[in-house]
């Protein structure tokens, strides 16, 4: 065998070194090196002696009709399912990260035996936590009595032997990728190789087999443990579970999908019995909102194919200090920088001596520029200390020019809010080809001058 050779992995970002250093080069993050052998030399070595076997390629167009649509395994959990695009894709290996204790083993336990009752065999491999444990977990969340099969394993060899026998598994969930190591690579468990390695093997396995893996992974802000980000490109989907602390509700996002649209979520909740769904998250968001005060905007917006309403609160107040503070939780801080200066160059609207302080209620994340008028309209609603009326939506997206531009899926946008009892909107007018409803009540500004002028009275 090969002398091992050694070399400085990051482990936040996989980068190697051939030195130690404080700062890894490749991501910018300190103290994340950590030393580790890999097997042989890649590509040198005795390894490149050996004969190479040629492959049989294949004609793409004799390919046609056999592979219409790639086979899925459907949970039934509808919010589950359209985060995955339509269930998960059988071959193909799936990244679920997350917080510690977001409730990453909580929901993949719930999909496990949601599959088992519908006939499918699901393999659950816990690096973690004993079989003991997951059964209690199990027993809580009501599904103990499912045919879920459940394995407390860290080895990757000693996992494909596991699963090997027997039929075949539909679904295999590896709970977590940090736990798991193989006798290829010679790092310790829980480094950038190992974690490599591994997944590699069970990607492998899934390619082969036809069988869907989970690999669940947990997000390290300090980087100490190899995080789940050295895995993302090797795997076909990537999904992020993510919640607030303080909140019971928890929204599972495409981050990478070879097999479905990217801009989905599933929303969940957490209870004592489990998550369950939140078919509809704009009551979910909009169920905290207080009575009509200054500063507050609901924003109707778009996550993929869903419409989500959220409120918008703003806080602008005369600031001490020389260069005011810009706080946004939620948003984009560059966004806001150019919201707030379009109302400063066109509007008139001075916030140069003003702290502000944006937030995005109930620790929801938007990434739409759609909302720019909703927070121009909540910072000016504050600065004024008028409230907005208390049954408007607001969306469009502004230009630098001042102007308010129009954005897709409007139809979406009125409609969810008209079923939530909203029943006015501003909104763009370049969206106005509909004419009924919520629409008809609607004030289209064409620049955002307008609209400040009529918020300010
Ligand atoms: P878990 O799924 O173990 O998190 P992860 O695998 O992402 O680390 O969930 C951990 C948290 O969820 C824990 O704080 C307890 C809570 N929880 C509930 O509130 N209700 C439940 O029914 C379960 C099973 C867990
Ligand atoms: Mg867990």
């Amino acid at each position: 065998m090969a002398k091992p050779r050694f070399q400085f992995v990051c482990q936040n970002c996989g980068t190697a070194h051939a030195r130690w250093a404080g700062k890894c080069e490749g991501c910018g993050e300190w103290n994340t090196l950590v030393e580790e052998g890999t097997v042989g030399g890649i590509g040198g070595g005795p390894q490149s002696l050996r004969k190479a076997r040629p492959g049989r390629p294949v004609a793409l167009t004799t390919l046609s009709g056999e592979i219409e649509d790639a086979p899925r395994i459907i949970t039934g959990i509808g919010e589950l399912d359209r985060v995955t695009g339509g269930g998960f894709v059988r071959g193909s290996a799936i990244l679920v990260g997350g917080d510690p204790g977001i409730g990453k083993s909580t929901l993949l336990t719930q999909a496990a035996a949601a599959l088992a009752s519908r006939g499918y065999r699901i393999v659950y491999v816990s690096g973690e936590e004993a079989v003991a444990q997951i059964r209690l977990r199990a027993q809580r969340l009501r599904v103990a009595e499912t045919p879920v099969e459940l394995a407390a394993e860290t080895n990757v060899e000693n996992i494909l032997a596991t699963i090997g026998e027997g039929r075949r598994p539909d679904l295999v969930i590896l709970d977590s990728i940090q736990t798991l190591w193989t006798e290829t690579a010679e790092s310790a468990p829980g480094t950038v190789t190992q974690v490599r390695a591994s997944a590699q093997a069970m990607i492998r396995y899934a390619k082969s087999t036809g069988a869907a893996i989970v690999l669940v992974g947990h997000v390290t802000k300090e980087g100490q443990i190899a995080g789940p980000r050295v895995v993302e490109h090797m795997v076909d989907a990537v999904l992020y579970f993510e919640g607030e602390g303080g909140h019971h509700y928890r929204i599972l996002r495409t981050v990478k999908n070879r097999f479905g649209p990217t801009d989905e979520i599933g929303v969940f909740e957490m209870g004592d019995k489990g998550l369950s769904e939140v078919p509809n998250p704009s009551e979910l968001f909009l169920g905290e909102r207080s009575a009509a005060a200054p500063g507050a905007a609901v924003f109707a917006g778009m996550e993929g194919t869903r419409p989500v309403l959220v409120e918008i609160q703003a806080l602008v107040a005369p600031s001490p200090l020389g260069t005011p503070r810009r706080t946004v939780v939620g948003w984009d801080t560059s966004r806001l920088s150019m919201v707030l200066a379009v109302l400063e160059a066109h509007c008139g609207v001075r916030l140069s001596t003003h702290d502000v302080y944006l937030n995005v209620a109930g620790g929801y994340r938007i990434s739409e520029p759609a909302a720019d008028v909703a927070v121009a309209a909540a910072l000016v609603s504050s600065l004024c200390g008028l409230a907005l009326p208390a049954d408007c939506v607001y969306f469009g997206e502004i230009s630098l020019s001042g102007a308010v531009r129009p954005v897709g899926h409007a139809a979406s946008r009125l409609r969810e809010a008209e079923k939530l009892g909203f029943t006015k909107a501003v909104m763009p007018q370049g969206n106005e080809e509909l004419g009924t409803g919520i629409a008809a009540n609607a004030y289209r500004p064409e620049a955002l001058a307008d609209l400040v002028a009529r918020i300010a009275g």
